[in-house]
């Protein structure tokens, strides 16, 4: 395989000194090792984006004076962790090994630790910046001392050292000059959250890339290797944080049985920072400690939950909390009682606080009122409970009111709840996006969502200040997203997958960051810097997001999914047990027209959000075409900006969806001299399946939709390649 064209300039300075003989042969030696390992080296992603394959060799030449030796001091797991990513990094990336040493002894030395752990560290009068950081953010700096230069990587915590040691492992990845570093970065959100939707049977409930990454049966003593992969990946982004199992809860994940095999994964997790949550089932005072109710405001109910949670934390010392899904889709939860969410939440926040540990109540609550719209009713059923949580709670939010569809207009809690600590739910694996099948990458969904302005303060009043806490003040700050990860090679099912466990991080970390950067940043480390295939990867994925949306659900259109599973297409769909559930419920298609009228001649649910988002929503003129059939049913022939009507617009967008999988088929094509055959002909193949299924969305929602408009398709869209009959029969028992 040729990787002779990745050149990419550097913007630093090469050292170009000659190299003597005996060097030149132990180099050459070296380059032969390597290359022997990368190509017996299966190319299966399992090492995700911590791939420490040489770089080019002009940036060795260049950087091999800046990292000669790594000096990582003191004694602890975490620093023993840093140690050991640093020499695997630096070595593997450099081609040749760099040592570990107790003290400098070189100019190059890579010094990293914290004031307590490093006395070079100790004596650079960084207090005061190291303090400003808090103790996950770090300070890189390249400096002169006793006439050496160094790059320190400081912070006031081991585990911040241990992201800085990260950051800069990226920066090599990525060919950043290192002769002059300034970097100083803390993250601006607190919690930084992975939720696991595993049950204790091993399946995960929307899981597309295998089973469980947890084995219980073998746990707790037996620890899978594979969990400290999964912590190093994580600590590689920031993420803080892991929420073992399922938020549709089993009671028994709090005995003491799985406590000792929660405690053992949380032993593995702890040199990388990252702490276990457990989804808390409300009603297990009942269930595991056989009392007759969960009533929160029982006396009998809070002293179980104080008991339990403090045997938790003999268990778990840094245990993070409890995520809980309270009176929504079945489960238990205060208002079983006539109780109110607050109620609930602030009992368990009782049992919790003494610890510093907190509740993670989710807004994912809505009912069975007929007629009602759903996606007005988590507002409805929290918002009134503004100011009332304790401090150790927050409410955790998912992007938007419906359900992690493909596109929605952001939640109206969001700027909703000022007196609330509010936190971010999004969901990384792909249940309403095509599974583990489906190029689609995220973070641009996500930025779209935390762009958003809500107004609440005025213009500029974003979701991502709102979250950051920067609009309100909010004391605890957080966000989650329900984990693409499992038991398959490459960890979440699709190669590119990958890229929105890594975007979830980055953004986790900063949620300002551009999709842009986020993007080129995973495919320099995960797949290839050859200098013409990385824009044309960053392309492709800043293009998918949109694409699917244009073949699933264009023009605010939501919930055509076939029910249950959620995979494909089944506009018709009518028989699900809940209005809620159908499809139908969502579009409204009929004669007149598409759309779900949710203003005041509608549901109204956009009475919801702050004035002036509300008015714009409202006025055909003013809201978004891409939120158009999310806020307003209207007629066919409705003429859009484009001077096209609807029905015309409608099936060009799906038309254009499906272009656009078959034009990433081409580009994967011509991409295979520069990526490694092994992971090309993955993304080939998933590519295929893609398209096919672009093709089926297209076809089975305008012809399905074409039974009301009864309009012909317009020029530009192909034949349906089958009946609507045929679709139906294959949409249905999928
Ligand atoms: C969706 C999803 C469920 C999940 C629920 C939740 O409805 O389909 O599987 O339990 O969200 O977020 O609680």
């Amino acid at each position: 395989m040729s990787r002779s064209f990745w050149e990419e300039p550097m913007n630093s300075h090469a050292n170009r000194s000659s190299m003597a003989l005996p060097a030149f042969i132990a180099r050459l030696a070296l380059i032969v090792l390597f290359a022997t390992a990368t190509i017996a080296k299966a190319e299966d992603g399992y090492r995700l984006w911590l791939r420490y394959d040489p770089l080019p060799t002009r940036t060795i030449e260049i950087y091999q004076t800046r990292v000669t030796e790594l000096v990582v001091p003191g004694n602890s797991a975490t620093l023993d962790a840093i140690r050991t990513e640093l020499v695997n990094g630096c070595s593997g990336l450099l081609g040749s090994p760099v040592p570990a040493r107790d003290h400098v002894e070189r100019d190059g030395a890579v010094v990293v630790g914290t004031p307590r752990s490093s006395t070079l560290i100790a004596g650079l009068n960084w207090q005061r910046e190291l303090m400003d950081l808090g103790p996950e953010g770090f300070r890189i700096r390249s400096i002169k001392s006793s006439r050496r230069s160094l790059i320190v990587i400081a912070s006031n915590n081991e585990t911040g050292a241990l992201y800085g040691a990260f950051h800069f492992l990226r920066l090599m990845q990525t060919l950043q000059p290192l002769g002059n570093l300034d970097v100083m970065e803390k993250p601006l959100l607190k919690l930084r959250v992975l939720d696991h939707w595993d049950n204790l049977d091993g399946s995960i409930e929307r899981g597309y890339a295998g089973r469980s990454l947890w084995d219980w049966s073998a746990l707790p003593e037996k620890v899978d290797p594979r969990l400290r992969d999964y912590a190093r990946a994580n600590a590689s982004l920031g993420i803080n944080g892991s929420t073992l199992n399922n938020v549709n809860a089993d009671a028994r994940i709090l005995s003491a049985d799985y406590l000792r095999k929660v405690a053992a994964i949380g032993d593995t997790f702890r040199p990388y920072g990252v702490r276990v949550y457990l989804s808390a089932r409300f009603s297990a005072p009942i269930d595991l400690g056989r009392l007759k109710t969960a009533d929160p405001l029982d006396p009998e109910v809070a002293a179980w939950w104080k008991k339990k949670v403090d045997e938790i934390y003999q268990f778990i010392p840094d245990f993070g909390g409890f995520l809980v899904k309270a009176n929504s889709e079945g489960q238990p939860g205060p208002r079983t009682y006539n109780r109110t969410h607050a109620d609930g939440a602030n009992m368990l926040a009782a049992a919790l606080a003494p610890h510093g540990g907190v509740v993670i109540w989710r807004a994912f609550v809505y009912d069975m009122r007929p007629g009602y719209d759903r996606a007005a009713a988590a507002y409805d059923n929290l918002q009134p409970f503004d100011g009332k949580f304790r401090a150790n709670v927050l409410l955790q939010v998912k992007n938007g009111p419906v359900d992690f569809q493909p596109r929605e207009p952001f939640h109206p809690l969001f700027g909703g709840m000022p007196k609330t600590q509010i936190m971010l739910e999004a969901q990384i694996t792909q249940e309403y996006l095509g599974f583990a099948n489906h190029l689609v990458f995220l973070p641009q969904l996500w930025r779209e969502v935390l762009d958003s302005d809500t107004y609440a303060r005025g213009r500029g009043s974003t979701v991502s200040k709102v979250i950051s806490g920067s609009l309100y003040g909010q004391r605890l700050t957080g966000i989650a997203g329900v984990a693409n990860t499992g038991s398959d090679r490459n960890w979440t099912g699709h190669h590119f997958g990958q890229a929105n466990w890594y975007g979830f991080g980055r953004l986790a970390w900063n949620p300002d960051l551009a999709a842009r950067q986020i993007a080129a940043e995973w495919t320099k480390m995960t797949f290839t810097r050859d200098a013409r295939a990385v824009p044309a990867i960053v392309q492709l994925l800043l293009e998918s997001h949109e694409a699917v949306v244009d073949y699933m659900t264009p023009l605010g259109l939501h919930h055509l999914m076939c029910g249950g599973h959620h995979y494909g297409p089944a506009p018709l769909l009518n028989t699900e047990a809940r209005d809620d559930w159908n499809p139908v419920y969502y579009h409204r298609a009929n004669e007149q027209g598409l759309g779900f009228d949710r203003t005041q001649t509608g549901s109204n649910a956009l009475s919801q959000y702050h004035k002036p988002v509300r008015d714009r929503f409202a006025d055909l003129d003013t809201c978004p075409e891409k939120f158009l059939l999310w806020f307003h049913h209207v007629s066919w022939d409705y003429r859009m900006r484009s001077g096209r009507t609807l029905w015309n617009e409608l099936a060009l967008h799906y038309q254009g969806g499906v272009d656009w999988t078959r034009k990433a088929r081409q580009e994967w094509t011509a991409l295979a001299p520069v990526i490694d055959p092994e992971r090309h002909s993955a993304v080939a193949k998933k590519l295929i399946i893609q398209e096919r299924d672009a093709i089926w969305w297209r076809d089975s929602c305008l012809l399905y939709f074409q039974t009301f408009s009864k309009r012909p398709l317009p020029e530009g869209v192909e034949k349906p390649a089958r009946t609507l009959e045929e679709y139906k029969a294959k949409s249905l028992p999928w």
